[in-house]
């Protein structure tokens, strides 16, 4: 039996009266690449936040390595997200900063580290995600996928054992798309660490996921490896992955 790392146990969680989640549960298998699909607004991002502690659900239990991160304290939770890496869907760099002190940044807050040896654990990280010259560079001065590759840089400097992923390919072209899916999936082996990983590409899950989860008005209607997934009987997976207009889905 796989260990789990991470697991939403029937939660509930609502914005306003919006019911996002509604009795909501998967398991985060430990060492392995999970992607999780379902239409735009379907929860996918929100279950992110609730693996990084940032929401906690309305009913239901998130629990990370053990720990029910509804019972944490803010002190705990920080220390918790201390092992996780989180790669936001803009990668989200300080625009006044160098990509080498951005990437530094979560290694000067959360480390006593020297600044020498900062530098050369970025150096390092910047070039297991092929962006080795542009520490000295501005983020304004890269392109859409090599800020992407900057933000994979940024939530990997810590040696997380946890990466959440959102969106890391969307709206760039097939070849960067194919070179990011490479670098998550190298980035797991590096780091032997754990993937959460939001696509609406499918191309790139089929090469990259070791399960996939879909969600579906709140809840997790399917999941299991690629293969599996492709064979549900399920009118609702089938019509997603077909990206069909006739079926179930109300659009
Ligand atoms: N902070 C918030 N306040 C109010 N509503 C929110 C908030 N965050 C998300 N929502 C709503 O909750 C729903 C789910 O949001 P979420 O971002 O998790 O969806 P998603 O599956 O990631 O969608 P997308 O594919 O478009 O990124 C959406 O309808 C969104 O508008
Ligand atoms: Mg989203």
């Amino acid at each position: 039996m796989a260990n789990v790392i991470a697991r939403l146990d029937d939660v509930t969680l609502s914005y306003g009266d919006r019911v996002v989640l509604k009795k909501c549960s998967l398991d985060v298998v430990e060492g392995a690449i999970t992607c999780i699909i379902g239409m735009s607004g379907a929860g996918k991002s929100t279950i992110l936040r609730l693996l990084d502690g940032l929401r906690k659900p309305d009913v239901g239990h998130v629990y990370v390595r053990g720990h029910d991160i509804c019972h944490m304290r803010e002190s705990e939770l920080i220390e918790m997200r201390t092992k996780i890496g989180f790669a936001f869907q803009f990668a989200a760099l300080f625009d006044s900063m160098t990509v080498g002190d951005n990437i530094s940044l979560p290694l000067r807050e959360h480390t006593s580290l020297s600044e020498d040896e900062i530098r050369e654990i970025v150096v390092h990280t910047l070039d297991s995600v092929g962006l080795a010259h542009t520490y000295d560079n501005m983020p304004s001065e890269l392109s859409g996928g090599m800020l992407k590759r900057a933000g994979f840089a940024r939530a990997v400097v810590t040696n997380p054992d946890l990466v959440l992923y959102d969106e890391p390919t969307t709206g760039l072209d097939p070849i960067v798309t194919h070179l990011l899916t490479d670098t998550i999936k190298r980035l797991r082996q590096q780091l032997s660490a754990t993937a959460v990983v939001i696509s609406h590409d499918l191309q790139s899950i089929y090469m990259m996921a070791d399960y996939v989860a879909m969600l579906f008005e709140g809840a997790v209607i399917e999941y299991g490896t690629v293969e599996e997934v492709q064979r549900s009987m399920n009118p609702i997976v089938q019509q997603f992955l077909q990206g069909s207009e006739v079926g179930p889905i109300p659009l």
